[in-house]
C-alpha cells in the first residue's frame, strides 16, 4: 500500500494528492507517469508524475475526475492508501535547448505541462506557456505556471480569466507576430493536441504531443496503447508518451479512446449510485 501524504481541491473536479513512493520519487523525470491501481479491485489508470519530492520521498499526482476510478481516487485523503504505485513510466522529456519552447496545457494537461516547462528553463530555454480551461474556476497552477515560463498566457473559452478563446488563438498570434519559435510542446484534450499540430504544420514548427491512450499494463505487451505515427504503429507506453504532432493518426487515437466510452459510462453510474459520490465528492 502506498500512503497519501496530502491533499489539496485545485478547482471543481481536479485535485492533486501527494503519495509515498520514494523509489519512483527518486528517478522520476519530466513527461513521465505511473500507472495507479486504487484498490485491489480497481482498474489500472495512468497519471502524469506532475511533481517530486525526493527528499520526503513523494510524488505529486494531479487528476480530474472523469470517471469511475478518478472518483474514487477523489474520495481518498491524506491518511488513506492506494494499491498499486508503477512507474516512472514512458521517456522522459529530453532535455534539450531548443531555443524558444511554447509549452501549451489544456485543462487538466496544465498539471501535466508544468514539469515539463520546468525542465525546458532550466536547460537553458526561452519558455512562452500557454495554459487553457473553459472558464475562470478550472484554471490551474498559474501561480506554478508563472514561476516556469518566461511569459505565461492564460485563454478560457468564456474569456472569464485571461484572453477568451482558445490556447491555439493564443498560439496563431504569437506564429502572426513573427515570434521565433523553435519547438511547440502540447499536452491535453486530443481535438486541442491536434489542432495545434494542424496550426504549426504550414510553418514547419517542430510540433511535440503527449498522447493519452487507454492504457492498461504500461509494459508494452498488451498493446492497450497502440497508436501509429507516420506509417509505424508504436506503444505510447514504451514508445511515448511523446510524439511529432504532425505524424500522429489523430482519427485512430480518437477512435480508439472512445472505444469503451458505454462501459465507461455505466461503471461510472453504478459506482456514484452505489457509493453517492455526488454528495461526498
Ligand atoms: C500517459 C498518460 C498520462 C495521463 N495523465 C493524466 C493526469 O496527469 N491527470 C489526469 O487527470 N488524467 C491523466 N490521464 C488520463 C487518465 O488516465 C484518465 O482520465 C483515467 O484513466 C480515466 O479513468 P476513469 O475510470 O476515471 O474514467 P472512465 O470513465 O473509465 O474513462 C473516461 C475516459 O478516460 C480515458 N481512459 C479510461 N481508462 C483509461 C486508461 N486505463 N488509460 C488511459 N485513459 C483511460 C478514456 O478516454 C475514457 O473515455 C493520462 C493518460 C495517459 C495515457
Ligand atoms: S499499455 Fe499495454 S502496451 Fe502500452
Amino acid at each position: 500500500m502506498y500512503p497519501i501524504t496530502a491533499k489539496e481541491v485545485l478547482a471543481d473536479s481536479i485535485k492533486k494528492i501527494e503519495v509515498t513512493a520514494p523509489d519512483i520519487a527518486k528517478r522520476a523525470k519530466a513527461g513521465q507517469f505511473v500507472i495507479i491501481r486504487v484498490s485491489s479491485k480497481g482498474e489500472r489508470i495512468p497519471l502524469t508524475i506532475a511533481d517530486k519530492n525526493e527528499k520526503n520521498g513523494t510524488v505529486s499526482l494531479i487528476f480530474q475526475e472523469i470517471g469511475k476510478t478518478t472518483l474514487a481516487l477523489g474520495r481518498l485523503n491524506a491518511g488513506d492508501s492506494i494499491m498499486d504505485i508503477v512507474g516512472p513510466l514512458g521517456h522522459p522529456t529530453e532535455s534539450v535547448k531548443h531555443g524558444t519552447v511554447v509549452a501549451i496545457g489544456g485543462g487538466v494537461g496544465a498539471a501535466e505541462i508544468l514539469p515539463v516547462s520546468r525542465m525546458y528553463r532550466e536547460c537553458g530555454n526561452d519558455v512562452i506557456g500557454i495554459i487553457g480551461a473553459r472558464t475562470r474556476d478550472l484554471v490551474i497552477l498559474e501561480r506554478e505556471m508563472t514561476g516556469s515560463c518566461g511569459r505565461l498566457f492564460v485563454a478560457t473559452d468564456d474569456g472569464s480569466a485571461g484572453r477568451k478563446g482558445f490556447v491555439t488563438d493564443v498560439l496563431k498570434e504569437l506564429i502572426e507576430k513573427g515570434d521565433k519559435i523553435d519547438l511547440v510542446y502540447a499536452i491535453g484534450p486530443v481535438p486541442m493536441m491536434r489542432a495545434i499540430a494542424n496550426l504549426t504544420k504550414p510553418f514547419g514548427i517542430k510540433t511535440v504531443v503527449s498522447l493519452n491512450p487507454i492504457m492498461i499494463d504500461g509494459t508494452g505487451m498488451c498493446g492497450a496503447c497502440r497508436v501509429t505515427v507516420g506509417s509505424e504503429t508504436k506503444f505510447a507506453c514504451v514508445d511515448g508518451p511523446e510524439f511529432d504532432g504532425h505524424q500522429v493518426h489523430w482519427d485512430e487515437l480518437i477512435q480508439r479512446l472512445s472505444a469503451f466510452k458505454v462501459n465507461e459510462n455505466n461503471a461510472t453510474e453504478n459506482y456514484k449510485r452505489v457509493c453517492k459520490c455526488d454528495q461526498h465528492a
